[in-house]
């Protein structure tokens, strides 16, 4: 290995997160959970073919039945859930590997036929967002329009983010990612487009940024802040999100945020945003930054080197790559993968990928 790609390999400490290298695994919603949103023996060995990463974040996991909002995706809101969980973690923690839960509430982003008959959208706002979502029953829907959350159920909401924590650290997660963008209920709140709020979470860019920073301190308080992340992308327009003033609005929130003390922030970059998505994350949480969104190994290695970045994930190269730090480690070439297989059930384009050496 040339010293020009050793960056990647070296371990690192995030908070409490130790890295046994900076090749993180992105969250990726793959849909073969099963029914009560429950995770499968099937996802434990995707998982742990991958385990190799310095770092998992897992898919999107649903703090409560409300916020699911895709098809076949797993929630952490009950005991059913949490040993299906354990499985996974183990699995992971078997391999020597590290691996934290994304809690993604998706809020409007979402349609009833994917969730619980018992299960309601809810939201900042009753605004639809503008597009369609698969279903298994009826297959492409529009986005279901919300019920607005009154003031009173949005601590309701932060106490179910407080219990899938309390929950994720039962299941053995080595810690968790809060979900701050792709259009899902954090960047509700934070977006003027999707939060018509007149109470203390809405209006003001301070009163937009309350809810998700109420969430971080709360799951911060569960077991300190240094198992705490979190995911933002400034100006994604992904599912309906819409802001006058991304940059007021996530220097506001950064700003705040980083008060607290996390492990790390996770920022997707976007080079025709308004926004330098890397750079505000730089400016308020220095040398904590995980980048992400098409980062190839030369780029990636840069980045780390000039300490622009702690660490890069990698989405879509683990899907056809469970061997991905090795194959980046020896420069070996990577493997597509099949678009049919992302979120049919199955192992199919799931965890029939062999390794390189394979
Ligand atoms: C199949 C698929 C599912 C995804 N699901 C999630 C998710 O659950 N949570 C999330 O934050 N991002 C999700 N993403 C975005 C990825 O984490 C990542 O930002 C994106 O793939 C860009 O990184 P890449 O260029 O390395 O693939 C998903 C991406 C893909 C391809």
């Amino acid at each position: 290995m040339s010293s020009a790609t050793s960056a990647l390999f070296e371990p690192l400490a995030l908070g409490s997160l130790q890295l046994r290298n900076r090749v993180v695994m992105a969250p990726m919603t793959r849909s073969r959970a099963e029914a009560g949103d429950i995770p499968t023996a099937l996802m434990a060995e995707y998982y742990r073919q991958r385990a190799g990463a310095g770092l998992i974040i897992s898919e999107g996991i649903s703090p409560s039945a409300d916020g699911i909002g895709y098809c076949r995706t797993p929630g952490l809101y009950n005991q059913r859930q949490v040993d299906a969980w354990g499985n996974i973690v183990a699995a992971v923690h078997g391999e020597g590997g590290v691996i934290i839960a994304q809690l993604m509430h998706c809020g409007r982003v979402a349609s009833s036929l994917n969730k619980s008959a018992d299960s309601e959208t809810v939201a900042p706002s009753a605004i639809q967002a503008k597009g369609e979502m698969f279903t298994d029953a009826q297959g492409m829907v529009p986005f279901e329009t919300p019920r607005a959350l009154t003031t009173e159920e949005i601590g309701r909401v932060v106490e179910e983010y407080v219990a899938a924590t309390r929950n994720a650290y039962a299941a053995g997660f080595d810690g968790v990612e809060l979900h701050c963008t792709s259009g899902y209920l954090p960047a509700q709140f934070l977006s003027t487009g999707s939060n018509q709020r007149d109470d203390q979470y809405g209006g003001s860019v301070g009163n937009r940024v309350r809810f998700p920073l109420e969430v971080l301190q709360a799951i911060s308080a569960v077991d300190g802040a240094n198992r705490i992340g979190f995911r933002i992308c400034p100006d994604n327009p992904f599912n309906g999100l819409s802001d006058d003033d991304p940059q007021q609005t996530f220097d506001t929130f950064l700003s705040a945020a980083s008060a607290l003390d996390l492990a790390f922030i996770h920022t997707i970059r976007m080079p025709r945003g308004r926004v330098d998505n890397l750079a505000l994350a730089q400016q308020y949480f220095p040398g904590r930054v995980i980048g992400n969104e098409s980062y190839s190994r030369d780029e990636a290695t840069a980045a780390i080197e000039s300490a622009s970045l702690a660490a890069v994930s990698f989405g879509r190269s683990f899907i056809g790559n469970p061997d991905l730090v090795e194959r980046l480690r020896n420069d070996w070439s990577l493997a597509d993968f099949d678009m049919n297989g992302l979120y049919n059930p199955g192992e199919k384009g799931y965890t029939d990928y062999p390794d390189y050496s394979a």
